[in-house]
């Protein structure tokens, strides 16, 4: 659930009415749907919400970075958090975060991906994109995946500058080809 519609005065019943339901968890994204993506995330209302109800919460909204999720822990008070856009941007973010909060996995499990990692993900994806979507949707979307990579990857920037004007899935071919994608298969 979001934290409302127009305001946020009955998260709480909203949270209540779910549990009564029957629900086994509640995922909460501390924005109204008036908030859409604005930052910031309220989540703080979170902790409000924890205090009515018995059911496992999970926090969501607004996690960029490993520092952000462990604020959000300590401030919703949720060990458990959902992450959107933040893990679009920035795929080992998942990772990072296990290893913040697990600091024994530190030396193996903390390292960012690279670019060569991550370009290799991105052809794999853009394989999956023209498999599985409509002609005219495939631009758009690995156009949408390279805009957010960019708040974290400088080289996503030149890769979204690249494709941006294509419609044609055969210049983003073209553009693939003129890469030079390393193997990291083994
Ligand atoms: C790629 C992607 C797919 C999503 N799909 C859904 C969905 O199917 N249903 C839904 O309720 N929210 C969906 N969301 C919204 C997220 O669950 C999340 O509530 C929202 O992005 C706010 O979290 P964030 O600030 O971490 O992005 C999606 C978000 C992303 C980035």
């Amino acid at each position: 659930m979001r934290l409302g519609l127009h305001d946020d005065r009955r998260a709480e019943a909203c949270a209540l009415a779910i549990e009564a339901a029957g629900a086994a968890e509640l995922v909460v994204h501390a924005r109204t749907k008036a908030h859409g993506y604005r930052p910031p995330a309220y989540w703080e209302r979170i902790a409000d919400i924890r205090q009515v109800v018995r059911l496992p919460l999970v926090a969501n909204g607004e996690i960029w970075t490993v520092a952000d999720a462990l604020r959000c822990q300590q401030v919703s008070g949720c060990q458990s958090l959902m992450l959107g856009r933040g893990m679009v941007a920035n795929p080992a973010l998942a990772r990072g975060i296990r290893a913040a909060m697990w600091v024994d996995q530190l030396d193996t499990e903390s390292a960012d991906l690279s670019w060569p990692q991550l370009m290799a993900l991105i052809a794999e994806f853009w394989r999956l994109v023209c498999a599985h979507l409509e002609r005219d949707q495939q631009t758009g979307r690995l156009k949408q995946w390279l805009n957010l990579l960019r708040r974290v990857y400088p080289q996503a920037q030149t890769a979204f500058d690249a494709v941006r004007t294509f419609h044609d899935p055969a210049a983003v071919e073209s553009w693939f080809k003129a890469q030079a994608l390393p193997d990291v298969s083994s």
